[in-house]
Parts: structure tokens; sequence; C-alpha cells
């Protein structure tokens, strides 16, 4: 069973008591799909503080994924892609494209999510919206890859032709 941490992004949610609605529904879904869900953390919009929030949580030995919500639009204070790319040393682009894919035949205005995948010190890191409704509809659209993803990111090398992996079909 993969660890997983879900951290918030949001100036609004860290300075307020304002009830979270994201967090339990990606929590909901991570449980459902047997990930094992370690904990929960909010952080502002601070490009640096996401940066030392995903490096704390990597360096964790238990957690596999992070999974954060909120701060990928194209405001001034969506910093959320950024800080994921400076702290990732691969990015995982098909997870991202397949979410604002699928997302965008349901709305527009999910082109316009930043949202990146990435891996740092064998951590996968994955961005969702931060909207409830849009941050499960993202996370459904992968949930699917993920524990291949996990498996296949502690191996040294795969090759999928000779180890008779299955091709994934939906
Ligand atoms: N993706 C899905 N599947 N459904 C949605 O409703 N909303 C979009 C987009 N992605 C949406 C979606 C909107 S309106 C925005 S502004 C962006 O996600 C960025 O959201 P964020 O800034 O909260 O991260």
């Amino acid at each position: 069973m993969f660890g997983a941490h879900v951290v918030l992004v949001n100036d609004s949610s860290f300075n307020s008591d304002e009830k979270d609605m994201t967090g339990p529904k990606v929590i909901e879904i991570l449980e459902k799909n047997g990930f094992n869900v370690i904990g929960k953390s909010k952080v502002s919009d601070e490009r640096y503080k996401i940066e030392d929030e995903l490096i704390r949580l990597a360096a964790e030995k238990e957690i596999k994924l992070i999974v954060t919500a909120g701060g990928t639009g194209c405001a001034i204070r969506d910093n959320t892609p950024e800080a994921t790319l400076n702290v990732c040393e691969r990015i995982v682009p098909g997870l991202s494209e397949e979410m604002r894919r699928c997302s965008a035949l349901k709305v527009r205005n999910a082109i316009l999510s930043r949202g990146v995948c990435g891996i740092r010190h064998g951590t996968l890191i994955i961005n969702l919206p931060g909207n409830p409704d849009a941050a499960e509809e993202n996370l459904e659209f992968i949930i699917d890859l993920l524990p291949y993803a996990l498996e296949i990111m502690s191996e040294e090398k795969i090759d999928c032709s000779k180890t008779g992996t299955q091709r994934h079909r939906r």
C-alpha cells in the first residue's frame, strides 16, 4: 500500500478556518483506490512555502505520492506549477496532459489549469485544481495509472516488452 499526503494550496483557506471541501474528496478517492493517506496540510500561495512543503514531504520515507490542490490557474498568486517544477528532478507530462484533455471535454476553462506532475527523490507529485469538484474530476481521470507509475518508479529500468507487462487499456 503506497503512502500519500494531500497539500491544500490557497491563501484564503490558509488564513482562515474556512471548511475544507476539497481535501476530504481527494482523500476519499485515494483511499478507495488503495492508498494509505498519511496526512493533509495547508500552505499559502507563496511559492517558496509550497516548495518547502513539497521538499519536506518528499523526504518522508513513507510518502510516495503527494497530491496538491489549488494554485494551478493563471492568476498572479497561482504558483503551484512553478513550485512543483522547481523541486522535481523529472516531469511526467502525460498525467497532466490527460487531466487537461479529459477535463476540457467537460469544462472548457480546464485548459487554463497549468498543473504539472513530476518526481522528486522517488515521490510522485500531482497538481490538481483547488475547486472540490474540479479536484475530484481531475484525480479520477488518472487514478488508475498511479499504482503502476509508483511501482515502476522504484525500478532501475523497465522493459515492458520483456516483462510481459499488460498494456493498459480503458
Ligand atoms: N477541471 C475540471 N475537470 N473541472 C473544472 O471545473 N475548473 C477549471 C480548471 N480545471 C475545472 C477544471 C478552472 S475554472 C480553473 S481556474 C483551473 O482549473 C485552476 O484552478 P485552481 O487555480 O484552483 O488550481
